[in-house]
């Protein structure tokens, strides 16, 4: 297994991608057999295709990085980097941007999404994301890609791209990566909104539990998150249509490991009154030890900036062996 897989510096972390990437690929790396390999990295150069100011962007880069090794993610056992500093990525794009067609980049939608009305206004980078996101995944030859449901038409597109790059030059570099979008990695909803994603770009910080929030933050939040007024069923299947309950018991399951249907068996016929402090508590369990530790990281800058040099070293050696392959496959003259 060549594992591959991305996460934007976005700033504020919170519950969503804390359990959506950050414990997922800490679980992914415990599972990892003694011939399998796992690159994680943050996804910098995809996050200025929508303007950034550089300050922010260094501190966000810095932060998901030691929130990732707060949460027990080892970079000797697997490669943590930042994308800018292995600048194969970006070579490969240029590649398979000549191997993507215009049509398939006219059916992503989050480039639709993201570029709302002014798709005119928007940065051909924003267009050519999708691409970038290929060579991501190809420059290791990913075998298996944790992505989230969202991702996974990006996927499906790398997949095209694979597949056409090795028809054309009649080649096989590239195997065909698979998304794994896996049970463990809950839909997390807005607090407000059950129908919204959890995310930082929502005005109201009610909607979302952030990694840094105290208890008692994180209490009052959940205490106010928006539910239904009917009680619980006995069976997750009565969740069915009630987007805001689902989350809240989606949420204690992703935490505890109990299944949903145990949770409303346990919790049928009650008010959401008595899930809620049960669900606070299992979400202050989890962040505390990862928010203290994540403190303490960034206290020392520095050591997070040498874990990913050394990072983006070791990963340039893999992606550097496949560009050699791709240049030679391609005709291009090279030493
Ligand atoms: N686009 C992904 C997201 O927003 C992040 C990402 C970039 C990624 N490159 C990737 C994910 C490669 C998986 C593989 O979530």
């Amino acid at each position: 297994m060549r594992i591959v897989s991305g996460i934007q510096p976005t700033g504020q972390i919170h519950l969503g991608n804390y359990l959506g990437a950050i414990r997922r690929w800490v679980r992914m790396q415990a599972d990892l057999g003694p011939e399998d390999r796992a690159f994680f990295f943050i996804a910098d150069l995809h996050a200025i295709t929508l303007p950034q100011p550089p300050g922010a962007l260094r501190a966000a880069t810095r932060e998901i990085a030691a929130a990732l090794i707060a949460a027990g993610l080892d970079p000797g056992r697997v490669l943590l980097f930042n994308q800018a500093q292995v600048p194969e990525h970006a070579e490969l794009a240029w590649v398979l941007m000549c191997i993507a067609r215009v049509g398939w980049l006219n059916r992503m939608t989050q480039f639709k999404e993201k570029s709302g009305r002014d798709r005119e206004g928007a940065s051909v980078g924003l267009y050519t994301y999708p691409v970038l996101q290929a060579a991501d995944v190809l420059a290791y030859k990913a075998t298996h890609v944790p992505v989230g449901e969202d991702q996974k038409q990006h996927l499906e597109l790398a997949r095209d791209i694979a597949a056409r790059f090795n028809a054309e030059m009649g080649c096989d570099i590239f195997p065909l990566p698979e998304p794994t979008i896996g049970p463990e990695a809950p839909r997390v909803r807005s607090l407000r909104d059950g129908a919204a994603k959890m995310s930082k770009s929502d005005p109201s910080d009610q909607s979302r539990i952030n990694l840094l929030d105290p208890a008692d933050a994180i209490a009052a939040k959940i205490r106010r998150a928006k539910t239904d007024p009917l009680p619980l069923p006995e069976t997750a299947a009565g969740l069915k249509g009630r987007p805001e309950a689902e989350n809240l018991v989606g949420l204690l399951a992703a935490l505890t490991g109990e299944s949903a249907d145990s949770i409303c068996a346990r919790f049928a016929g009650r008010g959401f009154a008595a899930l809620k402090p049960v669900l606070a508590e299992a979400i202050i369990a989890e962040l505390a030890p990862v928010a203290l530790r994540f403190r303490e990281l960034l206290a020392t800058p520095e050591a997070i900036d040498a874990v990913l040099v050394e990072g983006a070293a070791r990963a340039r050696a893999t992606a550097a062996a496949t560009l050699a392959e791709v240049h030679a496959a391609i005709g291009f003259l090279k030493p």
